[in-house]
């Protein structure tokens, strides 16, 4: 696992970027693995400015989400859909028909999860996968007590992370009740992980997910499983970790 703390958001968000872009220009079809929430906000800002500034093409990339809420329609300003358009996809020139995202108000929801699977495994799997934290821990939606080797299904969100993302709704009781996700094990099938953490309020969970037991109650401590993981961080997130890490990734210092 590789570590690496950075010193402000921003350049936390750049370096993400900057791996994407390495993978992208490295392998134009490449498949990403996309992530929401306000972690990756900055990462996405960055992609669009190297998009534009530096011509990288996302013209043969796929791309697949982790999760969704189950129930909002697409053109819902809560939903995943409608935040992954606003803040990427429309900045860049990504084909339509190569985004996906799970279907939260398909009328057969398993179906539509056993479907995802197979439309990651037809293209090959995900090349390289970015994932936030929550504060207790979840990856995606995978909130503590998800099966490590779950697949992509649906999930009741707990009162915490309910919580946490009402503050993009009117009140908590229009955050919806249940998801979508990507499921633990389909995660670890990425070839590479980016997992990407900013603030004080996630040093706990970063601590526990990065330097605790693997253990359902903190999902993102699965990441140890995998063996070519680069975790970006603030500072801020990594105040509470006890041993010494990087600036920069290897790969990087090597060059
Ligand atoms: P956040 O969410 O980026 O909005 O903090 C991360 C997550 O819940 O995975």
């Amino acid at each position: 696992m590789e570590i690496v703390i950075k010193e402000t958001y921003e350049e936390m968000s750049q370096l993400a970027a900057q791996l994407i872009a390495e993978i992208i220009r490295r392998k134009p079809r490449a498949v990403i693995g996309l992530a929401t929430g306000s972690t990756p906000l900055g990462t996405y800002r960055e992609l669009i400015r190297i998009h534009k500034d530096e011509g990288l093409d996302f013209s043969q990339v796929v791309s697949f989400n982790l999760d969704e809420y189950v129930g909002l329609p697409n053109d819902n300003e809560q939903s995943y859909h409608y935040f992954m358009w606003e803040n990427l996809f429309k900045h860049i020139n990504i084909v339509p028909a190569n985004v996906h995202i799970p279907d939260g108000v398909a009328a057969e929801l398993k179906e539509a999860c056993d479907n995802y699977e197979i439309e990651i495994d037809d293209h090959g799997g995900i090349d390289v996968q970015l994932l936030g934290i929550g504060r207790n821990g979840h990856i995606a939606f995978n909130e503590p007590g998800s099966s490590l080797g779950s697949r992509t299904k649906i999930k009741t969100l707990t009162e915490k992370t309910r919580q946490d993302n009402a503050r993009f709704f009117d009140s908590i009781d229009e955050v919806p009740k249940y998801c979508v996700t990507m499921g633990i094990g389909t995660i670890l099938e990425a070839r590479k992980l980016v997992l990407l953490a900013n603030g004080e309020n996630k040093a706990e969970a970063i601590q526990a997910a990065l330097e605790g037991p693997i253990t359902v109650s903190v999902p993102a401590s699965a990441v140890q499983f995998h063996p070519d993981v680069t975790v970006i961080m603030d500072k801020a997130a990594a105040s509470k970790l006890t041993r010494q890490y990087h600036t920069e990734p290897s790969h990087l210092n090597r060059q």
